[in-house]
């Protein structure tokens, strides 16, 4: 394979990759889906050491990660915030210089406050990989999106995907903005006027007005969780009402013949989608999962190119 090198050493935000980083993410993660066999390890990280940082939940990426990294034989730990000496008042810059001290060469993020994955860098050499800041960005989520819409329809370029649901509060609807528009897609959103963020109109999209035009519009919708945890109240009347103006059942989801629907999980069933729509071809809420583990196995292999030992 080629050894053309991503942009930089690091992904904190989806704007750090451009077009022809995408496409050579793409290109690695296909190589890993069509000679992955299980028991088989590739040795791409080999004597690298890649700590999962995770300062707020997650089962997709966390676990997606862990056996990325595992696959590519990577020395792979989990820190835990909760049973950590942040519950003792640690700072978050002491508790990395403490791991850092351990000799790790790539580090997997999570943490609820934006621009944690950036703050960290600026006091590292290592390789910082964002996966998932407050609201800020999720640019993994968004490779595998993007990667997902490619296998199926063979292209990203002018399809039409429209991010419908709790945009405000959330980091996948920010990467995907910008990764969907580096690779030529035409970008919808959808969300009532209190779950859209402050400046949403400079972002390259276009807006629409309700469901069933959002859903005559695209060729594909990229549903969002209501994030109940990040809400304050009175944003939003009911979970009911949401789902009345805003969610996707099986009535709405077949009025358009080869509509696509993508979701990051977790999936609130009931509220943004019906449940009984999960299970159909073309709800590739499954397949964004299995692709996950493809598109962090090259990423961590690509990103491995930087570290010296
Ligand atoms: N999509 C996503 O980030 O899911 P997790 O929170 O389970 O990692």
């Amino acid at each position: 394979m080629s050894d053309q090198l991503l942009s930089h050493p690091y992904l904190h935000t989806a704007d750090d990759l451009s077009y022809e980083d995408i496409q050579l993410v793409f290109s690695k993660a296909q190589y890993f889906l069509e000679n992955y066999k299980p028991g088989v390890k590739f040795d791409d990280l080999k004597g690298m050491t890649i700590a999962l940082a995770f300062f707020e939940n997650s089962t997709r990426t966390r676990l997606s990660f862990e056996l990325a990294a595992k696959r590519l034989s990577g020395e792979v730990f989990s820190f835990a915030a909760a049973q950590s000496s942040l519950a003792k008042g640690e700072s978050l810059i002491d508790t990395f210089r403490t791991i850092e001290a351990m000799t790790v060469h790539m580090y997997v993020i999570r943490h609820g406050s934006s621009g944690v994955p950036r703050f960290l860098q600026n006091n590292s050499n290592s390789i910082i990989i964002n996966a998932g800041d407050g609201k800020h960005e999720h640019p993994t989520q968004s490779l595998l999106d993007a990667f997902t819409l490619q296998k199926y329809f063979g292209k990203v370029k002018d399809l039409k995907v429209c991010i419908v649901g709790d945009i405000l509060h959330s980091r996948v609807a920010r990467s995907n903005v910008t990764m969907l528009n580096t690779l030529g897609a035409e970008v919808g959103v959808l969300a009532p006027g209190t779950l859209l963020p402050f400046g949403w109109q400079t972002w390259k999209v276009k807006p629409m007005a309700t469901i069933e035009e959002a859903i005559e519009w695209s060729d594909v919708i990229l549903m969002l969780r209501l994030q109940r945890e990040r809400m304050e109240s009175g944003l939003l009347p009911s979970n009911r009402e949401f789902s009345n103006y805003y969610g996707v059942d099986l009535k709405r989801f077949n009025s358009k013949p080869n509509l696509v629907l993508l979701h990051p999980g977790p999936v609130n069933f009931g509220v943004e989608l019906d449940y009984e729509i999960s299970a159909l071809p073309n709800v590739l809420i499954e397949t964004q999962v299995t692709h996950g583990v493809f598109i962090r196995m090259a990423l961590l292999s690509l990103l491995s190119k930087f570290v010296k030992i």
